[in-house]
């Protein structure tokens, strides 16, 4: 059997988790979903990303230790994942203990391999990235990466010689085309990076306590970027006694991280496991954005939407949907109350919920519920809607193997509206007035209507699993052996029976009403 490991960052737990958050966990659970649908033997991994000064701090504030502070963070983030479907296999916590032991001997067998060393630091340190950065990385004198207030900072640290790796490091982008994903990534790191030098990077604190001791020099302790991106190893047992799921699953099929961190997925990570000498992750993805309309989403401009909210309002496959479609991946989605109701109106309920209706009460109006045999003499039309049904699997494919994600979903909402078109084409109602002449055609057009609602529930299955199951349930299939094997048996509906009284499975809404109820969310 084949496997399939993938990997969300893990998260900083410092708070409730907004839609942007929970959409680099929403695309690993759809492509993990899809991937265990084909066969694979996946393992989804996920969790929290617990030292650092911001979580000291963090905890500080609300008068806890740092310790009580993330177990409660901990929870609430697996609270979330549960309520949204998360089929992740690990939830790790860098506060684990083999995670602790593990990155400490890591951190010693570097040190004593040379790729370590002990020197001073100085530069402009942003608090919330835990970053560093020289004086020409900034822009406008402050945070390249997310914009805020730097100062200026010196201690006594460990480096990470990167420099030593670097041309190994272009070597292997340019040998290994599906390393980084979308391609544009890749050059923006050679070219800002990579090019102008690669500097060192400081791999310990002595500024703060809250980390992983370094077990050779206990006054500093391993800065968060050593101690977490080890934990896509440590969380299969690299280095612990018992390394079964690091023998089965590494190296990674696919990493998912947002733009933010692609520097230290790009660059730096790949470059310790090459001084690990253990093989690099096959892909990297890295995604774009969440914005609001006035830019970034964050509290204090309060603009944030959370996705609880919006599961609470219109369910959780609504959201998915959502939050799947609207982001290209290589360029930023923007999240408007507006589009979001826009999109529940049209592609979930116009679209999709139409079909569904239309053709169960029509299999109900002319063959008492029973989908009709289809003699399999093609015209051309029910040729046309056959190859459209074949060519929506294998485009959708296609896109997936390229993690294009929201084409492949489009690619699915093409097929529904050639789906409502071909009813529009075949005309049942007017077949119907003439059933003699035309009982062939009408067997037909119904036959295929049921055929495509049964490759999409299937198709939309990884993400919309309670949609699919609807879906399912009103053509009258089992969904118990349903997999992506199925969508060869295009044609294996033959008698089977439909439910007699259909169900909207999405319900028109109030787009002013709505879209006004989500801006007062916003305002919380
Ligand atoms: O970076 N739109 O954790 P994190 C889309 N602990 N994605 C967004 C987003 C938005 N508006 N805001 C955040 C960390 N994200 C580190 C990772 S991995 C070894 C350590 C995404 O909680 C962000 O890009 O700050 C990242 O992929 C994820 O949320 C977690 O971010
Ligand atoms: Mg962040």
């Amino acid at each position: 059997m084949k496997k399939f490991y993938l990997t969300t960052p893990i998260y900083y737990p410092s708070g409730k988790f907004h839609i942007g958050t929970a959409y680099t966990e929403v695309l690993a659970d759809f492509i993990k979903k899809y991937k265990k649908m084909q066969g694979y033997d996946t393992f989804l991994l996920t969790g929290t990303d617990e030292h650092g000064q911001k979580i000291q701090d963090k905890a500080k504030e609300e008068g806890k230790n740092p310790k009580e502070y993330v177990d409660i963070q901990a929870e609430s983030a697996m609270k979330l994942w549960k309520e949204m479907n998360i089929d992740y296999d690990k939830f790790m916590r860098t506060t684990d203990k083999y995670h602790e032991i593990a990155v400490q001997k890591i951190f010693e067998r570097f040190l004593a391999q040379g790729d370590i060393y002990k020197g001073e630091y100085e530069g402009w340190y942003c608090k919330p990235c835990e970053s560093y950065f020289t004086e020409t990385q900034l822009v406008d004198g402050k945070c390249p990466d997310c914009g805020r207030e730097v100062s200026k900072m010196k201690e006594e640290a460990y480096f990470f010689n990167m420099k030593k790796y670097a041309d190994k490091l272009l070597k292997y982008y340019n040998d290994n085309p599906d390393f980084i994903k979308p391609e544009f990534r890749k050059n923006e790191m050679i070219n800002n990076f990579i090019k102008p030098g690669l500097e060192d990077l400081c791999v310990t604190r002595t500024s703060f306590s809250w980390g992983i001791q370094v077990p050779s020099d206990p006054k500093h302790v391993i800065y968060v970027w050593l101690d977490a991106l080890t934990n896509y190893i440590t969380a299969l047992g690299y280095t612990s006694d018992n390394e079964e799921l690091y023998n089965k699953f590494w190296p990674a099929d696919l990493h998912i991280v947002g733009k933010d961190i692609a520097r230290f997925h790009l660059i730096y990570w790949p470059i310790f496991l090459m001084a690990l000498n253990i093989p690099l992750p096959k892909t990297i993805l890295v995604h774009n954005w969440y914005t609001m309309k006035d830019g970034k989403m964050s509290k204090s401009k309060g603009n944030v939407i959370y996705p609880e909210q919006l599961i609470e309002r219109y369910g959780l496959d609504a959201t998915k949907y959502y939050l799947l479609r609207e982001i290209p991946i290589s360029t930023d989605g923007m999240f408007t109350p507006e589009g979001f109701i826009e999109r529940y109106n049209s592609d979930l309920c116009n679209d999709l919920s139409n079909l569904l209706n239309r053709t169960v009460s029509m299999v109900n109006k002319y063959f008492e519920g029973y989908v009709p045999k289809y003699n399999g003499i093609q015209n051309s039309v029910d040729e046309s809607i056959e190859n459209d049904a074949k060519n929506t699997v294998k485009t959708f494919e296609n896109y997936m193997e390229n993690y294009e994600i929201a084409n492949s979903i489009q690619t699915i909402w093409n097929f529904i509206s050639r789906s409502n078109k071909y009813i529009d084409e075949t005309s049942p109602w007017n077949l119907a007035k003439e059933m003699n002449e035309n009982q062939e055609k009408l067997k037909s057009s119904i036959y295929h209507l049921i055929a495509n609602l049964k490759q999409i529930a299937i198709m939309i299955r990884p993400f919309m699993e309670s949609t699919s199951d609807n879906i399912l349930r009103q053509i009258g299939i089992e969904k118990e052996n349903i997999n992506w094997d199925s969508l060869n048996d295009y044609e294996k509906i033959e008698g089977i029976k439909v439910i007699e009284k259909g169900e909207p499975i999405f319900m028109r809404l109030n787009q002013e009403e709505e879209v006004q109820y989500i801006k007062d969310l916003m305002k919380k």
